[in-house]
């Protein structure tokens, strides 16, 4: 592919040059690392994981490829919390701070890699205590707080495997990921701060429990917001309480290469998500590897800042295990970027803060900013006034990640956040891959706005039509042809399930999921998903899960389920939903079976809109004609759901489904 080879790229008569823009590149300014991976990709992977890491038993074998199953490093062995904290301590960076960690009330904590390793010491031991070891797996559901990445490093200490369950999912997703997983503890907190007041937890864990999950013996409960939550006895243990008593050392046990470090859920095509599983030395190499390439890394100096949610793989990636791998300081920040303003709690939202990012930037004089398009188009949609409040001139680099940007929010970015002079980082990836995949790397590739440019060095990917045949120009469906470090090892409990979804579509290929574009440069475009997966502000939802909670409700007989196009969250849920014949339509029932799906599935997957209509649209055999309800979406304002049973919607919904009955 023609990487590199563009010298200078314009657009709206401007041009975005490689170094000129960033005349300070540190980095590789040639493409040594792009040949060298070329060259002999497994030996270049193989000197990256001994470079970035420490190994307490060196590997001799690299890779062991038996398509779809990959092991890296195998006969290897190392500890990734003593990877992330021990040997920083012990190469003289004890006083250096791992965190900067904001709460949203305004509280602060400074966290350096002796006290994280304190605290991780002692969390490994109460859990020892619990009676946890070797291929456990437990259930994460925190806030944004210091005791999150403590509880998930001081798992890797003993070899225990977490699964983060994001905040913001209801009791349901705990008691289905806690019974696919078998967990053994919950390690909640009371609540955490969101939009000035505290978000229950520990009620949800409560609610889980009650549901299912018998496999869970203790839940470990931070006492973030002194909400004062139930506690069963003899289950519900307070983190305090263990802590203080717990001892303060606890060696790091070496782990195989291949010992399970995660599993993270993320949603398929069907009802069910899927338990994504990560292991321990290809997937660190991987993400130690992009933490540092892609960010263009200079850990003395560097303030780093992933505004993301540790509930999503990109905080597993690139707020805890890349940055601490790499002995980096970073910002945590536990709530949203805009908060009332003190004194004023939940209030009326627009009067809120808009510069709570810009502030804690200009603070800590943060030098690389990671965040998510729907972010940056809410930002444009504030205003230019907000960031031109704050100093961001100690910003390098910044990056995007979850969808694909449109180049006008690539723009504004470059120029209201990066002053015009920081090369941004489209990267593309997926929970299922581990780490980036797809991204420039500053100062080596020319960028593009809109475009995630070409992928690393060590990963191949290319894009294929329908008969699997690659496309030099033009569009497709992304695949990966060879093996990564950091790939899934599979899905949790269901092998088959991973041989279908991502090795099934076309032969001896990762297929991702996205539709992609290659460019006359051999740059690659995304273009969404072209599954039955939504994308609602980088978070990844699938219409069968919203569907199964739509039909859940007793009032519903039927359902379907389509991502429309919204300006700021890239898509929008909207529901169509048939009642059951005794029931009579109103609006409030229509609300209460929004509502029941935020109740099922939490409120990042409440559709936007219901429309309650007396058919859907079906193809002879049956099928949902899911294209035509998007289009029946996009061409609505989704706020103007006030009239029941729309003629409208029904009108075109009839209307489409009787042309294809003529087809
Ligand atoms: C989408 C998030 C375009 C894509 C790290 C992928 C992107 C899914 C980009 C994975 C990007 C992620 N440009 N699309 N830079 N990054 N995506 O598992 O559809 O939450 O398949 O991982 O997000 O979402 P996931």
């Amino acid at each position: 592919m023609a990487q590199g080879s563009i010298e200078v790229y314009e657009s709206e008569g401007r041009t975005f040059p490689p170094s000129d823009e960033f005349a300070a590149a540190a980095l590789a300014d040639d493409r040594s690392l792009y040949d060298q991976a070329d060259a002999d990709y497994e030996a270049f992977w193989a000197s990256q994981a001994r470079d970035l890491l420490s190994w307490s038993k060196d590997f001799t074998s690299v890779l062991q490829w038996d398509l779809p199953f990959a092991k890296w490093f195998e006969d290897g062995e190392l500890n990734v919390s003593e990877n992330c904290l021990d040997r920083h301590v012990a190469a003289g960076l004890g006083d250096k701070v791992a965190f900067h960690w904001e709460g949203e009330p305004g509280d602060t904590r400074t966290i350096s890699y002796s006290e994280l390793l304190a605290e991780v010491e002692r969390f490994a031991n109460v859990m020892k205590g619990l009676g946890l070891s070797k291929g456990d797996r437990i259930a994460i559901y925190m806030p944004m707080i210091p005791e999150l990445p403590i509880a998930m490093l001081a798992c890797t200490r003993i070899g225990v495997a977490h699964s983060v369950i994001f905040g913001g999912f209801s009791p349901d997703a705990i008691t289905d990921r806690c019974e696919d997983a078998e967990a053994r503890l919950i390690i909640t907190a009371d609540a955490g701060y969101r939009r000035g007041e505290p978000s229950a937890l520990k009620p949800n864990v409560d609610a889980a429990l009650t549901a299912g999950a018998p496999s869970v013996e203790n839940v470990i409960v931070v006492d973030r917001c002194g909400t004062d939550p139930a506690m069963v006895e003899g289950r519900d243990h307070w983190w305090h309480d263990l802590m203080a008593n717990a001892e303060p050392s606890c060696p790091p046990e070496p782990m195989g290469a291949e010992q399970l470090l995660y599993l993270l859920y993320t949603s398929g095509t069907t009802a069910k998500p899927k338990g994504i599983m990560h292991t321990t030395g290809g997937y660190l190499t991987q993400v130690a590897f992009t933490h540092k390439y892609v960010f263009d890394l200079k850990p003395e100096t560097d303030v780093y800042w992933c505004a993301a949610d540790i509930g999503w793989v990109t905080g597993h990636s690139y707020i805890v295990y890349g940055p601490l791998t790499n002995g980096c300081t970073s910002v945590m920040y536990e709530g949203t970027p805009d908060t009332p303003r003190p004194n004023e709690r939940s209030g009326d939202r627009a009067s809120w803060n808009k510069d709570r990012l810009w502030d804690i930037v200009e603070r800590y004089g943060v030098t690389q900013l990671y965040t998510a398009p729907t972010a940056i188009r809410t930002f444009m949609k504030w205003g230019d006034e907000w960031p031109a409040r704050r100093d961001l001139s100690s910003l390098r680099v910044l990056g995007t990640v979850g969808e694909p940007i449109n180049p006008e929010a690539w723009m504004w970015y470059h120029d209201n956040i990066g002053g015009n002079s920081c090369p941004i980082v489209d990267t593309w990836w997926q929970t299922e891959t581990g780490g980036h995949m797809i991204t420039p790397l500053p100062g080596v590739t020319t960028t593009k706005p809109g475009t995630a440019t070409t992928p690393i060095p060590g990963v191949y990917a290319e894009v294929v039509d329908d008969h699997g045949n690659p496309v030099e120009v033009g569009g497709g469906y992304l695949t990966i042809t060879r093996p990564w470090p950091s790939m899934l090892r599979g899905i949790w409990g269901d092998p088959q399930r991973y041989l279908d979804t991502y090795w099934a579509a076309y032969e001896g290929r990762y297929f991702a999921g996205d539709g992609a574009r290659v460019d006359e440069d051999g740059y690659i475009w995304l273009l969404g998903r072209v599954d039955d997966v939504m994308n609602v502000s980088g978070h990844r939802i699938s219409t069968a899960e919203v569907e199964s909670a739509l039909v859940d409700h007793p009032a519903v007989a039927e359902a379907a389920v389509v991502g429309a196009t919204d300006d700021i969250t890239g898509q929008a849920i909207v529901g169509y939903v048939i009642l059951i014949g005794s029931v009579e339509a109103s609006e409030e029932l229509r609300e209460e079976v929004r509502q029941h799906v935020g109740t099922k599935l939490g409120p990042t997957a409440r559709p936007k809109a219901v429309f309650l209509v007396p058919d859907l649209p079906k193809t002879r055999s049956g099928k949902i004609m899911r294209r035509l309800l998007r289009d029946v979406a996009d061409g609505r304002d989704l706020g103007d759901t006030t009239t029941l049973a729309d003629p409208d919607v029904v009108a075109a919904i009839r209307e489409g489904a009787a042309e294809s009955d003529e087809e």
